[in-house]
């Protein structure tokens, strides 16, 4: 069961030039286009006449042609053209979903229209920030939506799955010092890492220390997580003062999208305020950003593996897993509210 009445990251801005882009999204197909004009659609990825998908087509003005006998579609999902004959029927029209386009983020609602609430959109302002550079990508997950959220909610798999890249010494980590509470439908997770061995990322972004104050705090919603990372030179004043001023901040945005029951779009940014200009240090960033989520995803392919082998076997809870449990609470919770507003 997907939770529809949701905002999903369908991609970034970048991402959607002259040509149209197909997504699954809680299990249907959707076309992603530009207009002309440069405003971003999505609609569903088949044809009213006979089901071709639109996203073998091309752009075509303010329209998106159809592969097949050239029909046409405006952002609303009319049918504005039929090459073959005068009138247009108004059975050929398709879905429209509602797309927003913000902070270089493509937003896409696959509920009902009439509850999405484009004020529930969270901010990324940092991505038009010059003073931030950032990368950004995409990798399909062969792992269900949950596990994706479970991933990056319980941080003590940092030391084993990602040893080469973030991990620190296994036994300073699992000392973390962790804070998790739910305010409404959101968990905030903050850990706290105090005078400890840098990570390889530390040293990349730090330059030679021995000793560290990390930081990993984030907010989790259904849909997105935002998590900010850091680390300063030990006993600086870091964590209880919040004397961040020498510290290295990382921001990362990670848009976890149901595709199907069994696969997940995981779109992710990750910006950072020091060295922005230096593209060598940015190309070094995007690789190790990209090399630790290769390691998630191996790790949650796996998972998935196992568990559909006995899906019914339940799984256990540890104390790492608070921010978890009240993840899978508020989804549960907005499932339920979702059902009754639909059955309404
Ligand atoms: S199937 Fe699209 S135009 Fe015929
Ligand atoms: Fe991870």
């Amino acid at each position: 069961m997907f939770l529809r009445d949701c905002w999903y990251v369908v991609g970034f801005s970048g991402d959607l030039g002259g040509a149209p882009v197909a997504r699954t999204v809680c299990g249907r197909p959707i076309v992603l286009f530009r207009t002309a004009s440069g405003r971003a659609a999505a609609l569903e990825d088949r044809c009213g006449h006979r089901a071709a998908p639109l996203s073998r087509g091309v752009c075509a003005g303010e329209t998106i042609r159809c592969p097949y006998h050239g029909l046409e579609y405006d952002r609303d999902g009319r049918c504005t053209r039929v090459p073959s004959q005068e009138h247009i029927p108004d059975t050929l029209h398709v879905r429209a979903y509602p797309l927003v386009e913000r902070d270089a983020v493509l937003w896409l609602w696959p509920g009902e229209p009439a509850r999405a609430d484009p004020r529930a959109i969270v901010s990324q302002a940092y991505h038009e920030d010059s003073a931030w550079a950032w990368n950004h990508g995409m990798l399909e997950v062969a792992a269900e939506q949950q596990l994706v959220v479970d991933n990056l909610l319980d941080l003590s798999h940092l030391q084993y799955v990602h040893q080469g890249t973030l991990g620190g010494n296994p036994e300073e980590d699992a000392a973390a010092e962790l804070t998790v509470e739910r305010h409404g439908n959101a968990v905030h997770v903050r850990r706290w890492l105090r005078n400890v061995t840098p990570s390889a990322r530390n040293v990349l972004a730090l330059g030679a220390v021995e000793r560290v104050d990390r930081w990993q705090e984030f907010v989790f919603r259904p849909g997105v997580l935002q998590f900010h990372s850091g680390a300063a030179p030990a006993n600086t004043g870091a964590l209880d003062e919040g004397r961040r001023e020498h510290a290295t901040s990382i921001r990362h945005f990670h848009g976890i999208t149901p595709a199907t029951a069994a696969s997940t779009l995981y779109f992710f940014s990750s910006a950072w305020n020091f060295r922005a200009d230096d593209a060598e240090f940015g190309a070094k960033m995007t690789e190790t950003t990209i090399s630790t989520f290769l390691e998630d995803k191996a790790l949650l392919e796996a998972q998935q593996l196992r568990l559909a082998q006995e899906p019914d076997r339940p799984l256990r809870t540890l104390r790492s897993d608070a921010g978890v449990v009240h993840a899978r609470r508020i989804m549960a919770e907005l499932l339920a509210a979702e059902a009754a507003a639909t059955a309404s």
